[in-house]
């Protein structure tokens, strides 16, 4: 069992299945009201992420980029996913978009915001997990979550 919610975790993902295979174990574990921050370059595998935690959830529909978007909102799950992502906003474009509303759960049912290019909130979640995608030297990714503000899960990552 890893524990999360003490110190940041480090995980080498050293093709896309495995990458998916994270985003799995989170949708299989998050509660609802989970934001998780991705951050990484382009093309570092955060919407492969974010495609394994849909069917982590038990989401069929296929999930697909948001960049032109902006949002896209998947209802059949154990729990309702929003999955945005932020790139083509300027910070003041995403004040206006009250964001919070997705994970305090403000006119729609609490369930996990995944937001790429979490780097352009102009403010964020009280308590949330922030995972940064890295390219390594020769071929992977490395995955480094970062449990802020008292942020906790537990989830088994070797099964
Ligand atoms: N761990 C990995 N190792 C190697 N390739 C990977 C890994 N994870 C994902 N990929 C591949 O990287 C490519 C880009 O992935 P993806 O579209 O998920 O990135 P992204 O961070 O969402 O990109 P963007 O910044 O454009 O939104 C895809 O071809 C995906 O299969
Ligand atoms: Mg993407």
């Amino acid at each position: 069992m890893v524990d999360i919610s003490a110190k940041s975790l480090q995980i080498f993902l050293r093709d896309a299945a495995a990458t998916l295979q994270l985003g799995i174990k989170l949708g299989q574990s998050l509660p609802a009201g989970s934001a998780i921050l991705l951050e990484g370059d382009l093309g570092s595998g955060k919407t492969t992420l974010v495609q394994g935690i849909g069917s982590g959830l038990g989401i069929t529909e296929p999930i697909v980029s948001p960049t032109f978007t902006l949002i896209n909102e998947y209802t059949e799950g154990r729990l309702p996913l929003y999955h945005l992502d932020l790139y083509r906003l300027q910070p003041k474009e995403v004040e206006g978009l009250y964001l919070e509303s997705y994970w305090e759960g403000i006119d729609m049912p609490l369930g996990i915001v995944a937001i790429e290019w979490a780097e352009l909130l102009p403010y964020k979640p009280i308590s949330y997990l922030r995972l940064c995608l890295t390219y390594q030297d020769e071929s992977g990714r490395l995955a480094e979550l970062m449990p802020i503000g008292g942020w906790q899960l537990e989830f088994d990552y070797s099964k």
